[in-house]
């Protein structure tokens, strides 16, 4: 298929040139209003020649017509040969398919919640099939739960061993989820679960566990009754496995309600993103940022800066989502991308980011762009404490934003009482360079709504960047590779036969291991 390499594109030397001539206006206020979200892109590089050149530049990349592919389950990864229609799993108007599942799985909550069921659930997932359910789980069950729910990801012995111990295994329910059923990790510790069941004596062990899947016909295998399968589609890639029954244990430990609500919020955002117009479209002006900052700019990395403690996992989360879906430098016709591909995603929620990393951010060399995202409203009683987290998401963002010069710092120290010559050595230590692109995310507060919201919001950002780019950002063949090399080895370190040739110091490792 025709594709023009980015730089080719007409108006690309025009919104390079745009962004370089552009400086975010400490006079503006850029508002944009999505979904109930506000997104300030004030601390972001704009004007009307950027704007034209963008919108432009959204043309020439038909984007208008790959949205369209995109929320209609047209073929959005081609390399895949697949849809990746995740939109559909959040609209109340759904396929038949799609609503039938959706009530099996609420009929099997009902019946557990009916019943009073599952003290305890062990969800079983890693990367799509864990970091949504984290994520969601730790933003309404911050507080305390009826059921006890641990997650385990890792293959690491020990996080099965943590995730099972001191539970009471007649009362535990296994939920082992992923799309693909073949992930080393999930089904190992999988087994490892269905072991510790039977160890205690638990007589019918696979009613204790469900699996969530794009095939059944795998988990069916495994042992599951098909009562207790769940589907999702391939067309569901699985960092966005979250709107699907991947959400039965958020619903399990934070409710129904607050998968609907997610659902809704991310659908709302869903219909911003079809029909609002470019300049005035959130995740099109945050992906078309991400692009200047990252493509023109040179700007590695991009913070993600929740203030508010009950967002950890957001910070993996859209790393997962950012970073196996942009980071990739051949377009997909398999031509090299000309320009640097997505950032390296990192982050914190402040304000203890303020006191690990944010001095980087502030005068280290490199600099990142920063999401700052923030809640009008708490949910806890303490007022002062809500006030002082704003006060110093703001504080931070304004510091990158308007910087010290030599000038001020050098005002500052003398009216510290420092004399002149030491002010003006201390006064280059106390300089900010300002200027520092960032955008602060506002939710009204963390409802299940707006968090859906804020998740579909970054899911549509990275279409709209992997549409510019022109990458497939629905596929993952770095990941894969290996996950294949790792069995291979897995295999040889079991003596079995392998045909495969490895480089020196793999082959040094694998023998000394094997010895041992
Ligand atoms: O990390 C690679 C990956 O394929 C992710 O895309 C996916 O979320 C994760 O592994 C788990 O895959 P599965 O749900 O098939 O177990």
């Amino acid at each position: 298929m025709p594709l023009l390499p980015l730089t080719q594109l007409p108006a690309w030397p025009a919104f390079e040139q745009a962004v370089l001539h552009a400086r975010p206006d400490l006079n503006q206020l850029r508002l944009i209003e999505a979904a109930g979200l506000s997104l300030d892109f004030s601390g972001q590089r704009h004007s009307n020649d950027y704007q034209s050149a963008a919108e432009q530049l959204l043309a020439q990349r038909n984007f208008a017509e790959q949205r369209q592919v995109l929320l209609s389950g047209g073929i959005a990864n081609p390399t895949e040969n697949r849809a990746a229609w995740h939109n559909l799993l959040r609209t109340p108007a759904a396929t038949a398919e799609v609503i039938h599942e959706r009530e099996r799985l609420n009929a099997f909550i009902r019946d557990a919640d009916l019943g009073r069921r599952w003290r305890h659930i062990v969800h079983i997932g890693i990367g799509g099939s864990d970091w949504g359910v984290r994520l969601s789980v730790g933003a309404f069950g911050y507080t305390k739960l009826w059921r006890n729910v641990r997650f385990v990801a890792n293959i690491d012995g020990h996080a099965i061993e943590a995730g099972l111990a001191d539970l009471n295994p007649h009362d535990t329910l296994i939920v082992v989820a992923s799309k693909s059923f073949t992930t080393a990790e999930t089904l190992q510790n999988g087994q490892r679960a269905l072991e510790w069941l039977q160890a205690a004596g638990v007589k019918k062990p696979f009613e204790q566990l469900v699996a969530i899947t794009a095939r059944p016909d795998r988990a069916a295998k495994w042992g599951i009754a098909q009562n207790h399968i769940f589907k999702l589609w391939d067309w569901v890639g699985g960092r966005f496995s979250l709107w699907s029954s991947v959400g039965l244990t958020t619903a399990l430990s934070v409710s129904a309600d607050v998968v609907a609500g997610m659902h809704s919020g991310a659908a709302a955002m869903d219909k911003h993103f079809e029909t609002a117009p470019f300049d005035s479209n959130a995740p099109i002006q945050m992906a078309l940022h991400g692009i200047a900052n990252r493509s023109i700019l040179g700007i590695g990395s991009l913070n993600i800066a929740p203030y508010d403690s009950r967002l950890a996992y957001l910070v993996p989360y859209i790393q997962q989502l950012e970073m196996e879906s942009l980071g990739k430098s051949v377009d997909v016709t398999g031509n090299p991308v000309p320009v640097p591909t997505g950032p390296v995603v990192w982050g914190m929620p402040g304000t203890d980011a303020q006191h690990t990393f944010f001095q980087w951010l502030h005068q280290g060399s490199d600099g990142a762009a920063v999401d700052f995202i923030m809640c009008q409203q708490a949910d806890h009683r303490w007022h002062n404490h809500h006030q002082s987290l704003i006060a110093n998401c703001l504080a931070q963002r304004e510091a990158m934003l308007r910087g010290k010069s030599i000038d001020q710092a050098y005002e500052e120290c003398i009216s510290q009482g420092h004399d002149p010559e030491e002010s003006k050595w201390l006064a280059k230590h106390r300089t900010h360079q300002g200027g520092r692109p960032n955008t602060l995310i506002v939710l009204p507060r963390l409802s299940p709504y707006h968090l859906g919201a804020l998740l579909a919001l970054y899911e549509h950002k990275v279409f709209v960047q992997g549409v510019i780019w022109g990458i497939n950002p629905f596929d993952q063949w770095g990941v894969e590779y290996g996950k294949n090399l790792a069995s291979d080895i897995i295999n040889e370190l079991n003596n079995q036969p392998c045909a495969k040739q490895h480089d020196t110091s793999t082959s040094y490792w694998i023998n000394l291991l094997k010895a041992n």
